[in-house]
């Protein structure tokens, strides 16, 4: 093992030696001559002249290693009753048929491909066939309603759409084709063709001619092998909340992403090949696509894909039961997760019941780790616990722990230091360097390492104003935070109009335009309050149009199943409270961030722009009146 202070200094001085050494853990096709270098947009790009494949270097390496029998996936559902275990032969071997089949249907290197699947073991498969042909693939999480899946469909322009008759949640069989039905009818670039897994909950009715069956399909198709790609060809785009209520693509590239999630799943994670890792999260967010499919894999471990919850499926052991069963030697979750299984089973009984001495470490992210959650993990389970902090803009993580190369003490609240190749800085909102312990915008230096996003898809004006513009030099990453004397870093939240519900992130922009289209409402600001199980849910304060009279709890229940109909169930709008204005400057921007700031119990001064200082006053009264206000940290 080697030195934190070393590593991350030889990677911050001299990055281009660095990456090149850890890019030679890799199995290219062409290893780069180029390293760093910027492209047409001045971005900087890594490894540009290399050629590989991602999904060579997740299976059919592995296989040609002595790997092939050794398990890549271990599903567990238990809301199906299901357990299967997926040797790196099979799976190669489903993936390379697969993407025969969609070579069939006409999908070629650099085409889209969208895949919208609950959490079976189909959905790696589907996202490795596409990778094994050069196809860029754009996962959306099974949780989005038609709306949100037809915004999609148009901004990435899939030639083919991948998706499954149901998901299950909990108890309940959630169809997807209808929704997904829907929201191709709305789209204005629709897919030429769907391919359905037939699940046994559920039967979807094909669309003659443009639907084809999963199983159908794969019997009539050849394996294919893989497709040499560019280092900087996208494997992925993966939309993500911004500040407005359309999502972005975030793109990933191939070359770089290989690199880091190979790197980061020995430097970060301490998971050698062979070993059992488990990301408990779904494959629709960045975590599911980095630490349950492709760095696991890359790397010849076996990765969990878990169709259940933390909690009643059936109970609040289902974690455990997992770890035990498998041996699993490091878990991955997002705090909300266990606050479910806390709350649920406060005195850890259940975890009691089983054999855990698999577990070396419990990593969280998604949001802050809150430091009751940290201490009650700590304490029960007497492994380290490690928060570390990243975006679906990076594809891992920017500060953490290294459990591979240093483990450090931790702090609770903190991240601990930044990771090699991200140069985390704290600017003022004039761009200064604040001291130690003062809180400020966090960014990063650039050129940001290996597996970082290069631009938004289709949207490079986009990327250039949301993160580069604000801070030349510097990559904005949109949260606040600060660090200490000794160098750790603390993320403290958003300073922008993102909010966090359950570890998945959402624009409020995007929630306001569900709220104002209601037929009753002038105007409505949305904003994320604390929740103690979801670290965060949303309120939207409304101003009904002149002469509208809806009292607030069909006005709650009607938006209520407008943002569920629009976005979907797992956005949870919270409250509905009806206001007589909304704070504004006087060129009537709604002043949300210090309403945010009023829930928080944090201090505000009132803007001199503002328009009315009473209606933050009014604000203030109905927080207080509601016990919305939170206790000021
Ligand atoms: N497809 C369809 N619907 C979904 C869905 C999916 N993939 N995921 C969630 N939903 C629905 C749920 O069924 C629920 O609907 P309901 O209101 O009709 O019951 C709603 O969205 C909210 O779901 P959820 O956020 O899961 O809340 P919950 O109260 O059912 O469960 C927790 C609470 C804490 C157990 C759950 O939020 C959880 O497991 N959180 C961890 C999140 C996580 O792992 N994030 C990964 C980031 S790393
Ligand atoms: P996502 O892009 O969905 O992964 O969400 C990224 C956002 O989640 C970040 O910008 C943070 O606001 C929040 N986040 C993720 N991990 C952490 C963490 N460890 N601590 C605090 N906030 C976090």
């Amino acid at each position: 093992m080697s030195n934190y202070a070393e590593e991350y200094g030889q990677s911050v001085s001299d990055p281009e030696s660095f990456w090149l050494d850890k890019a030679q853990a890799l199995s290219w096709f062409k290893f780069p001559q180029q390293i760093l270098s910027q492209d047409e947009n001045g971005i900087d790009r890594w490894f540009a002249d290399g050629e590989l494949n991602t999904a060579y270097l997740a299976l059919d390496y592995h296989v040609e290693q002595g790997r092939g029998d050794q398990t890549a996936v271990l599903y567990d559902s238990p809301v199906t009753g299901t357990k299967r275990a997926i040797s790196y032969r099979e799976l190669t071997s489903q993936v390379a048929t697969l993407a025969g089949g969609l070579k069939k249907l006409g999908v070629n290197k650099g085409d889209r491909v969208l895949i919208y699947m609950p959490m079976v073991p189909e959905a790696a498969v589907a996202m490795l066939a596409c990778a094994r042909i050069g196809a860029i693939h754009s996962v959306v999480f099974g949780g989005f309603a038609a709306h949100e899946l037809a915004v999609r469909i148009d901004d990435a322009q899939p030639k083919v759409v991948l998706s499954a008759s149901c998901g299950i949640e909990m108890d309940k069989i959630i169809e997807y084709k209808p929704l997904l039905d829907k929201a191709i009818e709305v789209a204005q670039c629709p897919p030429q063709h769907c391919v359905i897994l037939q699940r046994e909950q559920c039967q979807a009715s094909l669309l003659q001619g443009r639907d084809y069956d999963w199983h159908k399909l794969v019997s009539i198709s050849e394996p294919v092998a893989c497709t040499p790609v560019k280092a900087t060809d996208p494997l992925y785009i993966l939309y993500t909340s911004g500040t407005t209520g359309t999502p972005k693509g975030i793109v990933r590239d191939n070359g770089g992403h290989a690199v880091a999630m190979k790197y980061s799943m020995s430097a970060i994670y301490d998971i050698q090949p062979g070993e059992v890792f488990w990301a408990a999260s779904d494959v629709g967010w960045v975590v599911g696509h980095s630490y349950i499919v492709y760095a696991p894999l890359i790397s010849g471990c076996t990765t969990v894909l878990y169709e259940g919850k933390p909690v009643r499926t059936p109970d609040a052991g289902a974690f455990w039961r997992v770890i035990s069963e498998y041996a699993v030697k490091a878990i991955f979750s997002a705090p909300t997760a266990f606050r479910a299984i806390k709350k649920e089973d406060p005195q850890a009984e259940l975890a009691r019941q089983y054999d855990l001495s698999s577990l070396e470490v419990i990593y969280l992210a998604g949001e802050r780790l809150d430091p009751p959650t940290y201490h009650w993990l700590q304490e029960t389970f007497q492994v380290p616990v490690v928060d570390h902090w990243w975006q679906t803009e990076t594809g891992w993580a920017i500060a953490a722990n290294m459990m591979g190369v240093e483990p450090k003490p931790t702090k609770p609240g903190s991240a601990t230091f930044p990771v090699p190749g991200y140069h985390v800085q704290i600017l003022d909102d004039t761009g200064h360097p604040v001291a130690a312990g003062v809180q400020g915008n966090i960014v990063l230096k650039r050129p940001m390492p290996p597996g970082c996003l290069p631009t938004v898809w289709r949207n490079f004006d986009r990327f250039q104003a949301g993160y580069l513009a604000d801070f030349p030099g510097f990559y904005l990453s949109g949260d606040g935070g600060y660090l200490d004397e000794e160098g750790y870093l603390f993320v403290m939240g958003r300073t922008d109009d993102v909010m966090n519900v359950a570890g998945h992130r959402f624009s409020t922009g995007q929630i306001e335009e569900v709220v104002a289209s209601h037929s009753g409402v002038a105007e409505c600001a949305v904003i994320g309050i604390h929740n103690d199980l979801k670290g965060q849910v949303p309120i939207a304060l409304v101003l009904l149009k002149d002469g509208e009279t809806i009292d607030e709890d069909t006005l709650q229940q009607e938006m209520v199943a407008m943002v569920r109909r629009d976005i979907g169930a797992v956005v949870c709008l919270h409250q509905v409270y009806q206001v007589k204005r909304l704070p504004k400057t006087r060129s009537g921007k709604i002043l949300r961030k210090v309403i945010r700031k009023i829930a928080a119990g944090e201090s505000y001064t009132t803007p001199s722009t503002i328009d009315d200082p009473e209606s933050l006053r009014e604000i203030e009264t109905l927080f207080q009146a509601k016990g919305l206000l939170q206790q000021s940290a």
